[in-house]
């Protein structure tokens, strides 16, 4: 598949067929593709300065304006943003900065986790498979049951920071049950451990919330976006409390340097994404929508449908029938895709844009699709 060109929630390919997009480059196009306010922004940006001078040194307002907006939007203390390029190196910063905060080595990460493929990253994903060819990977880092209330015990005193996707979602979109998230947030402060939550898939309103954890009742000490925050366009940050910031700025000084973090281009669009999602009724549009999904997506060989607004995954019986859906449907013009290490889940995350029409139209091709598997297989 050749791309030509995309548009809202369709892309169309070089031979002229169109795609109706339910995947938005697996959770990054928050706003469909070439949303104007987004493209608005890159053109007006692109006629004042590109690049300039590595990351901090000169007042560039674009960064300025989006990382005062997104402490409007968060939670005390969350407050001061470093703009990286992408969601894994956010995660990188996230690490070293709560290791210098607390002087601890150990992460305590989730099993089944995924968190990016840089090698930081890639110690804290819980996937010993894709881990393997590449090790020796960072030390100390630990792997518990995401949702498993025992397993809190191991983190401990030498615990720097308890890393978690906010619902994991190479998993399967696995959502915290019971309060877990409070749960693993009280433990962080018995012990004076920090508590990292990866929203580079659930924030930027996918959730119906700006952020996923503002579903569960917890501010984490350390906040991590990427994907959706872009609007198309490659970003990630971490966001914590002024005063752990300000330790990752000395001692060495200048701790996390970067180049091109907080690109002037990048972030207008990620500040043009930001006031969309904020100042208009598209969070809410989400659970809706969501709503919708669930009632249309009904059939034998769905076997369950998971994760919140427009963070949805739906389980068939088996791994095979995933992959001949997802293959089928994009044949028939619908974009699904599969979730890293859950093989019998579909992806279902379009733009937050994405009209009742088009909701509508895609799940036909879904429901039509399962229909003739259901026939060919005699299920
Ligand atoms: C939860 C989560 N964390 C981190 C990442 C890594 O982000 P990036 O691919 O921008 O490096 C991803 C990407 O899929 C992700 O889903």
């Amino acid at each position: 598949m050749e791309i030509s060109h995309a548009e809202g929630a369709y892309i169309y390919d070089t031979n002229g067929k169109e795609y109706l997009d339910f995947v938005a480059g697996v959770s990054a196009c928050s706003l469909g593709h070439r949303h104007p306010s987004v493209v608005n922004a890159i053109k007006k940006q692109l006629d004042k300065y590109l690049h300039v001078m590595v990351y901090g040194e000169y007042i560039q307002q674009p960064a300025v304006a989006l990382t005062k907006l997104l402490a409007n939007h968060l939670p005390a203390p969350l407050e001061k943003t470093y703009l990286t390029n992408s969601g894994t190196e956010a995660i990188e910063g996230s690490l070293k900065l709560a290791k210098r905060v607390t002087g601890r080595s150990q992460i305590i990460a989730a099993k089944l986790a995924y968190h990016g493929n840089t090698m930081g990253a890639m110690s804290v994903m819980g996937f010993e498979e894709r881990k393997r060819a590449f090790r020796p990977l960072i030390p100390d880092v630990y792997f518990i049951s995401f949702n498993n209330e025992q397993d809190l015990e191991q983190i401990t005193t030498k615990t720097a920071a308890v890393i978690l996707e906010t619902i994991q979602g190479g998993a399967g979109f696995i959502e915290p049950r019971n309060d877990y998230l409070k749960k693993v947030r009280q433990r962080c402060d018995e012990v004076g451990s920090l508590l990292i939550l990866d929203e580079i898939q659930p924030g930027f309103g996918r959730t119906g919330t700006l952020f996923g954890f503002e579903n569960y009742n917890v501010v984490p000490d350390i906040i991590v976006m990427g994907k959706g925050m872009g609007g198309g366009l490659p970003i990630g940050a971490f966001t914590a409390s002024r005063k752990m910031m300000d330790v990752l700025q000395d001692n060495p000084k200048l701790g996390h340097i970067t180049t091109f973090g907080g690109n002037p281009v990048i972030a207008a669009a990620a500040l043009a994404t930001l006031r969309e999602i904020t100042e208009s009724d598209l969070m809410a549009e989400t659970l809706q929508k969501e709503k919708l999904f669930r009632s249309l997506l009904v059939h034998p060989l769905i076997n369950e449908i998971r994760g919140i607004g427009l963070m949805l995954a739906f389980l068939t019986p088996s791994a095979e029938i995933t992959n001949e859906l997802i293959l089928r449907c994009q044949d028939k013009g619908l974009i699904l895709f599969w979730l890293l290490f859950e093989p019998r889940a579909v992806r279902i995350t379009p733009p937050l844009t994405i009209s009742e029409r088009e909701i509508k139209e895609g799940c036909k091709i879904i429901l039509n699709v399962l229909d003739q598997i259901q026939k060919n297989n005699k299920f």
